[in-house]
């Protein structure tokens, strides 16, 4: 059955029915979202009670360190309980307006203004956080009242299973939640190009860029990756830079959009910085993920071989390997790059892995310069204890966020989250998602 916001189709002989009927077909043309807050809380209980076997799937798909893997579920609960509160907070709210307020006009004119569902959401989240980025769609996309297909990554495809899977537990019905598997190279534009898609919501690499071409009109929300800059000046506290510099770094092995993937430091403190910033690393253990080490293999062969190609690039150009350069398989020792310049690749390009290159500055302004000449712009950080300079740091660095004293992150959840030039479109966090999959209805009462 096909119909507003609802949509049947046939990939390879398969039928899938990307919407519900029943009672909550309602739901994309307004069901209440007092209805369908209780169902979203319960799912919180859900997915934090089936914790242990999601983040063994995480621990077993991505390779993300064990406790990590845990934090991530125990995080998206956290997240889709808040998505049933802000709901709750924001969509109660309409407004109402008179047309004499407006010059020339009479008081004829009576708007009702409230805001409501898009309809079908298509979600797609990335490998690094399957669930996580997951579920940051899929919760306020379903407090706003709509539906939603979900395309998890190929890695962590089982993990995002059984995180839907609680919301059917929970008591969504099959059907408002659609998973629909497979490669991004195979079923990709069948779905961004569905015209049954009336909004969707992607993270991942420049695979965004070519989304944003195809898609027809709908509301897009993009996050694509970055070149997150540290900017240490000279009165930073180079303790608290270094720990922030192998956190915000080496977490789950670089392979985070808001790794720090650039060090700036300003001459007079680099040797120090990096001397502490080497021995935090000496301490960091490499191995599987089971046995919750804190560099683990890469996601893929490929990805591998790309840091590695840094690596090398690098290293013909004249880099100074601070650790010897280690590969096992897809397992990559975390590594230190002092003294990088500008015409080497790792200067510019995300490697989505354990290594940090480290350029040294003269000048603040050639910091900024470098942050700004990058075609990202997620976020930044800034490592200073003069708040007036980190503040006009902060305005001078063209990225979607800046983090003064800590390195980059997304999180807490409901924070705002937003990339500037090729890093995305739009801005997430939960508040903003829930407004950002809803439109605005009027109905005008015209009086005689
Ligand atoms: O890589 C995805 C991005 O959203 C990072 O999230 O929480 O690690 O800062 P987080």
């Amino acid at each position: 059955m096909a119909g507003s916001g609802v949509f049947e189709d046939i990939i390879e002989g398969e039928v899938f029915k990307f919407y519900t009927d029943g009672e909550w077909k309602k739901s994309a043309s307004g069901k209440s979202v007092a209805i369908i807050n209780p169902t979203t809380r319960t799912t919180q209980y859900k997915v934090q009670e089936h914790k242990a076997p999601i983040a063994e799937c995480l621990v077993k798909e991505i390779a993300k360190p064990a406790k990590d893997s845990v934090t991530e579920v125990v995080r998206s609960g956290d997240l889709i309980s808040y998505c049933a509160e802000e709901g709750v907070r924001i969509l109660g709210e309409g407004k109402f307006l008179v047309s004499d307020s407006f010059p020339g006009n009479e008081r004829t004119k009576y708007c009702l203004t409230s805001k409501i569902p898009l309809g079908v959401v298509l979600a797609i989240p990335p490998f690094n956080y399957p669930v996580n980025l997951a579920v940051s769609k899929i919760g306020p996309a379903l407090i706003a009242g709509n539906s939603l297909v979900l395309k998890p990554p190929t890695q962590g495809a089982v993990a995002c299973l059984h995180m839907v899977h609680c919301f059917h537990l929970a008591g969504f019905p099959k059907g408002l939640i659609s998973c629909v598997t497979g490669k991004g190279s195979e079923i990709g534009d069948f779905l961004t190009m569905h015209p049954g898609v009336n909004c969707i919501s992607f993270t991942g690499g420049d695979t965004g860029i070519a989304i944003s071409k195809k898609a027809g009109m709908v509301p897009l929300q993009m996050e694509l990756g970055g070149k997150d800059a540290c900017i240490v000046l000279e009165d930073a506290d180079l303790d608290l830079a270094a720990a922030n510099i192998i956190k915000g770094g080496f977490s789950y092995s670089g392979q985070r959009c808001t790794a720090v993937k650039v060090v700036l430091v300003m001459e007079s403190v680099a040797d120090t910085l990096v001397e502490k910033v080497n021995a935090k690393l000496a301490k960091l253990k490499v191995g599987p993920p089971e046995e919750d080490c804190d560099i683990t293999p890469v996601v893929s062969e490929s990805s591998a071989n790309f840091i590695e190609g840094l690596a090398k690039d690098a290293k013909t150009k004249g880099a100074t390997f601070c650790q010897e350069y280690k590969r096992e398989g897809n397992l990559i020792w975390p590594v230190l790059l002092d003294h990088v310049r500008p015409d080497m690749r790792i200067a510019w390009e995300e490697p989505f892995g354990p290594i940090i290159p480290v350029i040294r500055i003269n000048s603040i302004e050639e910091g900024i310069h470098h942050c700004n000449a990058s075609n990202f712009g997620l976020q930044g950080c800034v490592f200073t204890k003069d708040i007036n300079k980190a503040i006009l740091i902060s305005d001078a660095m063209e990225t979607g966020t800046v983090q003064i004293n800590s390195a980059p992150a997304r999180g807490p959840d409901h924070f705002p989250f937003q990339g500037l030039k090729d890093s995305g479109i739009g801005s997430q966090g939960i508040t903003n998602s829930i407004n950002m999959m809803t439109k605005v209805k009027t109905t005008v009462i015209n009086l005689p």
